[in-house]
């Protein structure tokens, strides 16, 4: 059975972790869906990972769209929550609707994702009104980098750990059915957790929150030049698929590869009339 917002909220009530991983294309969403993830997020971080952008305020609606659709055809279990890219829900509550209509209709996901608090609760109630399951993103919130000025851990003071409190249970009562929590210290994300219904998905923010993503090719490391305390590197990918590479370019060049076993026959017959 194919996950849902159900899914979310059963393991929260029975205390089991929700694990999320990001994935961008049909190869590696296949993979992540037979390994048996709850949920994929079409991140927006594919701008980075995919597209080799310095941030995500340069992605598209018709990126996220064609990514998503890719995801959602090898997602026969795992939800599909994709991200509204910077600007596609800022304008207006209208607007919104409309491209979150788009990534359900063209991309095929189950659930958007977008960042901020407050002032994104009328844009969250319209979704949900409208039957779009909304995932909200607190915390660090890379697509606001140029305010920001930098990618920093986010609540360490008073002030700021007070108006994130505020901002998550505004997100819920505007609908959200989850939260992820991105960069926050970990005794704040867990008592944020602890006071939410909705499951809070942490980043980069501790083992107290109701589960966690990460972006697939940090965790595998294939995204060399990207670093954070955060990152566990599970199996050096990266590292494995270089060394076939350069396997391959060696043995193309000495002739081993291809191997009679990778050649197809034809009759010596036929072959002769052709002289
Ligand atoms: O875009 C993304 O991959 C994300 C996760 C890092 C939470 O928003």
């Amino acid at each position: 059975m194919k996950n849902s917002v159900l899914t979310f909220r059963k393991k929260k009530q029975e205390g089991r972790k929700i694990t999320v991983l990001t994935s961008y294309d049909y190869t590696m969403a296949k993979l992540v869906n037979d390994a048996g993830v709850d949920a994929i997020l079409v991140g927006d971080s594919l701008g980075n990972v995919m597209l080799g952008y310095e941030d995500t305020v340069s992605v598209t609606m018709d990126d996220m769209v064609c990514h998503c659709r890719a995801v959602a055809r090898a997602a026969d279990h795992a939800m599909v929550v994709v991200d509204m890219p910077f600007m596609s829900y800022q304008v207006s509550v209208e607007e919104t609707l409309h491209n979150a209509g788009r990534l359900m209709k063209e991309g095929r996901a189950n659930a958007v994702k977008l960042e901020g608090g407050t002032r994104v609760c009328p844009q969250i109630h319209a979704m949900v009104e409208a039957g779009i399951p909304v995932m909200a993103h607190l915390g660090l919130t890379p697509q606001s980098i140029n305010a920001f000025g930098g990618y920093k851990v986010v609540g360490k003071t008073k002030e700021t750990a007070e108006k994130l409190l505020a901002e998550a249970l505004a997100v819920q009562e505007a609908g959200a059915f989850s939260l992820v929590l991105e960069c926050v210290p970990m005794k704040l994300a867990t008592l944020i957790s602890q006071k939410l219904e909705i499951p809070v998905i942490g980043i980069g923010s501790g083992a107290g929150c109701d589960g966690q993503v990460l972006v697939a090719q940090d965790m595998l490391g294939m995204t060399s030049g990207f670093s954070a305390k955060f990152l566990k590197v599970f199996a050096p990918v990266g590292e494995v698929i270089k060394t076939a590479v350069s396997d391959y370019i060696h043995e193309v060049e000495n002739g081993t590869y291809p191997a009679e076993e990778h050649t197809f026959s034809i009759d010596d017959e036929i072959l002769e009339k052709l002289y």
